[in-house]
């Protein structure tokens, strides 16, 4: 393949990169959630991915003998693993024991090698023995790219340009963004934009309960998606007004009552943002007549969390509660 292929294997991809919908859910709020899971690959990190690839593409960074080389265990292994495939080029991921099965099996089907690391590191995780191993198969392959995703402003420039552009076409008005975090790629993007564009709009970051990025102490995070052991060079530049941390049991009631009441199926992050904006204007806060204009990303879909978030005996098993009594019973 010529580099001039590749480049225009990156119009195809943009070709498929989709506008997402926004659809109004029936709340006492405005509320919007944005269904970023509707992207190619069922999540928000195509975003990213395609953005990365394409940019780092065009400035001659990756040219067709390349291999990419990323630390990632979830939805950005999977974006860049069907992007590349895509392109012709290969692509590693390194990933730990937390992958969930269907990811690891369709990583495996997809790339001709991938890396799984079983050491974990002085923290307990296994953050710093994948990106050890990132940093060995960079001196063993060449030419190599490395996405960097938690520092890469191109991760930015994603939601700012596609995610962010988007969602401030697609409303009138906007008062709270609530935006998951982990690599802080997508709040750093859409808080810029949406500012630029609603500039009384307030940004509420939401964070998963033991995450190292606000600050919290580190603890035991069983759900991918929200959270870092770390505080990502990205979360420099997003404009944030507040934070809120959830724990993942209220991830999990939030991804039931999202389901229950408004039918969207969607990952951990998501009910952990929905649980959020629900603590955050309780019952008090809607009493002004006009309600606020709220709007939330679905970065992801349920079906990969079929045997977590909604297997009724492992969430009874992990936190000793049944996710269905606690909800209302329907009409
Ligand atoms: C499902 C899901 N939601 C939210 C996020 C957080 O996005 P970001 O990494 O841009 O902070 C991620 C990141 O991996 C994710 O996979």
């Amino acid at each position: 393949m010529t580099d001039r292929q590749l480049l225009r294997g990156i119009t195809e991809l943009r070709a498929a990169m989709i506008e997402t919908p926004v659809v109004a859910l029936s709340h006492e709020l405005d509320l919007w959630a944005k269904l970023e899971y509707e992207n190619p690959n069922g999540s928000s990190k195509d975003r990213s991915a395609y953005w990365i690839l394409k940019s780092a593409i065009e400035r001659g960074e990756i040219t067709r003998d390349s291999t990419i080389v990323e630390s990632s265990s979830g939805n950005f292994a999977i974006s860049l693993a069907n992007f590349c495939a895509r392109l012709g080029i290969e692509f590693v991921p390194v990933i730990d024991p937390n992958v969930n099965a269907a990811t690891e099996r369709f990583l495996r089907d997809t790339c001709r090698r991938v890396e799984k690391v079983t050491e974990r590191d002085a923290s307990g995780g296994f953050l710093s023995t994948r990106l050890a191993a990132v940093q060995r198969l960079r001196t063993e392959l060449d030419p190599v790219y490395w996405p960097n995703q938690y520092a890469n402003l191109d991760a930015l420039f994603a939601h700012y340009r596609l995610t962010g552009g988007e969602l401030c076409a697609q409303l009138d008005r906007l008062d709270y963004l609530f935006v998951g975090t982990s690599t802080c790629g997508t709040i750093s993007g859409l808080s810029l934009r949406v500012k630029q564009e609603f500039p009384r709009a307030k940004v509420i970051a939401v964070d998963a309960a033991g995450s190292a990025i606000f600050g919290d102490t580190p603890g035991k995070r069983r759900l991918p998606g929200l959270g870092s052991s770390m505080r990502p060079p990205l979360c420099e530049h997003a404009l944030i007004d507040e934070v809120m941390l959830v724990r993942e049991q209220d991830a999990i009631r939030g991804c039931h009552e999202l389901l229950r009441t408004h039918g969207i199926h969607a990952g951990g992050s998501t009910g952990s943002v929905y649980a959020a904006l629900n603590e955050y204007f309780g019952s008090g806060a809607l009493a002004g007549e006009v309600p606020a204009s709220v709007a939330f990303l679905c970065a992801d879909r349920g079906r990969a969390y079929a045997d977590t978030v909604y297997d009724r005996d492992w969430v009874r098993e992990q936190f000793g509660f049944d996710p269905h009594l606690e909800l209302t019973p329907s009409a």
